[in-house]
């Protein structure tokens, strides 16, 4: 008999039909020869309620059958009389495919590790291979699709075509030399040139290779001939940063358009995130409704002042329906300067001033106190951003900017990075000149600007963080499957 996925039985299923169900056992309880199977397939968050009649199936039937097994089970779809579901599925026959012992019957002891119970964040990461089978974490999972489909979907709507950028790369996109080198020469013995330096000629690619930081230096190669392009690949950081919002390996979405400049840019920016999420309201409603009830539950346990200020839902719909706040870093640090929080030297980092990076306290105190909603800083000082951002004119020395915006959301900090691109060969070539960035790896990015060269600019949306903010994660590591990290690549 062909399988019928639970979402679907649960969606359009008609009563006294046979269907073939199977899934993951969450629950299993008993009363009288009778037991109740809580069954889940991943196809939607709801379990299917299985009645399993002992007394003419056989008491053995379950034995073996406790959460986390795996059943087959073939049966009548019924109207149910229990709390919370329509249906049910009365068993006419129950094929265990994979059975599952808790750890109180298992031998030495080394039971499923999973209980039918809540546990911490923390010990779902280390069983990372039973993850998904929580409700939470395939909540994730299943929007972690919804997403990827929307942005696919969005782009492909716009016009703009998606471009394979490369894994492994010789440029340092982001200047910041934080790369995981890629290569295939023996480690303990390398081969030296005449300098008693590692010879990388006669490394596999004939030069030093690396796992790529940006896709957007080879974005702008195709937004210089096909128009508006977008790249959604994984993106490689080799910064120690043990934090909640940073991962070694992380997926990022970087548009790429020509003819736009700053002011198109940041409305692409803001559309982008709001269509994608009201696509997830729309579509992944149960899923939001699950996470917005978890948020609650949690937050209902902490203190006054470490509560979510909105629930998930409501802030989602805050999000979708209004305008991002936009302010120039030069207004952003006359705020920071005059706000009560600088003057009581409440920020860690206090030394508030002009051409100061932002550190993450300033950027939450922005949208979290001040504008209570996501921001886009743009126009920041030159010296602290990327050496492609396009370059403001006629400028005070000193006070020098370039087009770069990041949009900041709530709860989050930087959730987009970007800029309206330098297209002045002679401004771009001085600035690689002057961070004495290597000509060697970069002539194809400067011939861009010798060889009809346009206004073009582009964005980086980290897409593990867009999903912190739609599920209400507080950490990075519980919204990618496999997260990378200082010390860990388990799994
Ligand atoms: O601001 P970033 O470094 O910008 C770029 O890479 C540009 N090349 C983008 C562009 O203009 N095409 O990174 C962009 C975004 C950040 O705003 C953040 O959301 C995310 O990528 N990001 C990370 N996410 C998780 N872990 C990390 N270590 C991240 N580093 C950046
Ligand atoms: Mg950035």
């Amino acid at each position: 008999m062909k399988r019928t996925k639970i979402a679907d039985i649960l969606k359009s299923g008609t009563i006294d039909t046979t269907v073939n169900v199977k899934g993951w056992v969450r629950t299993k309880r008993g009363s009288k020869g009778i037991a109740f199977v809580q069954l889940n397939d991943g196809s939607t968050i709801h379990d299917i309620q299985i009645v399993v009649n002992l007394e003419s199936l056989g008491e053995e039937t379950l034995k073996n059958t406790h959460t986390g097994a795996c059943l087959s089970v073939i049966g009548t779809l019924i109207s149910s009389q229990g709390a919370g579901q329509s249906i049910e599925i009365q068993a006419s026959s129950v094929t265990v495919l994979g059975e599952s012992l808790p750890s109180d019957i298992a031998p030495e002891g080394k039971g499923y590790p999973m209980q039918p119970k809540a546990h911490s964040m923390e010990f779902l990461r280390e069983n990372a291979h039973f993850r998904p089978r929580t409700k939470t974490f395939s909540t994730v999972l299943r929007l972690r699709h919804g997403l990827a489909f929307a942005i696919h979907k969005f782009f492909h709507e716009k016009g703009f075509y998606y471009l394979h950028s490369p894994i492994i790369t010789a440029s340092d996109a982001e200047g910041a030399g934080e790369m995981f080198r890629v290569t295939t020469l023996d480690a303990i013995n390398p081969p030296l040139n005449e300098h008693k330096e590692v010879d990388f000629t006669q490394d596999f690619f004939g030069q030093q290779a690396n796992l790529t930081v940006s896709g957007q230096l080879e974005g702008e190669i195709a937004a210089m001939a096909m128009g508006e392009i977008y790249t959604f690949g994984p993106t490689f950081r080799a910064e120690n940063s043990n934090t909640a919002r940073h991962l070694a390996e992380f997926w990022m979405i970087e548009p790429e358009m020509a003819f736009y400049e700053l002011e198109d840019n940041m409305e692409l920016a803001q559309e982008f995130i709001q269509y994608v999420i009201k696509f997830a309201m729309d579509n992944y409603a149960d899923d939001l409704k699950f996470l917005d009830e978890r948020q609650t539950k949690e937050d209902s346990q902490k203190k006054a002042e470490e509560r979510n200020e909105f629930a998930l839902l409501e802030k989602l719909k805050f999000v979708v329906e209004n305008d991002f706040k936009r302010i120039s870093y030069t207004e952003a640090i006359d705020i920071l300067l005059q706000s009560n929080h600088h003057k009581k030297g409440k920020f860690q980092y206090n030394e508030i001033k002009w051409g100061m990076d932002l550190q993450s306290e300033h950027e939450r105190y922005l949208v979290e106190k001040h504008f209570k909603q996501p921001v886009i800083l743009y126009n920041y000082p030159k010296n602290i951003k990327s050496f492609y951002m396009k370059q403001n004119e006629n400028e005070e020395v000193g006070k020098e900017t370039v087009r770069a915006m990041d949009v900041l959301f709530p709860g989050i900090g930087e959730m987009i990075g970007g800029s309206q691109r330098e297209e002045s060969y002679e401004k771009l070539l001085k600035v690689v000149t002057d961070k004495k960035m290597p000509l060697e790896s970069l002539w194809w990015y400067l011939d861009l600007r010798k060889f009809g060269t346009a206004p073009h600019a582009g964005f980086g949306l980290g897409f593990e963080r867009l999903l912190m903010f739609v599920a209400g994660m507080a950490n990075i590591r519980d919204v990618i499957p496999f997260p990378r990290y200082p010390k860990s690549a388990k799994f």
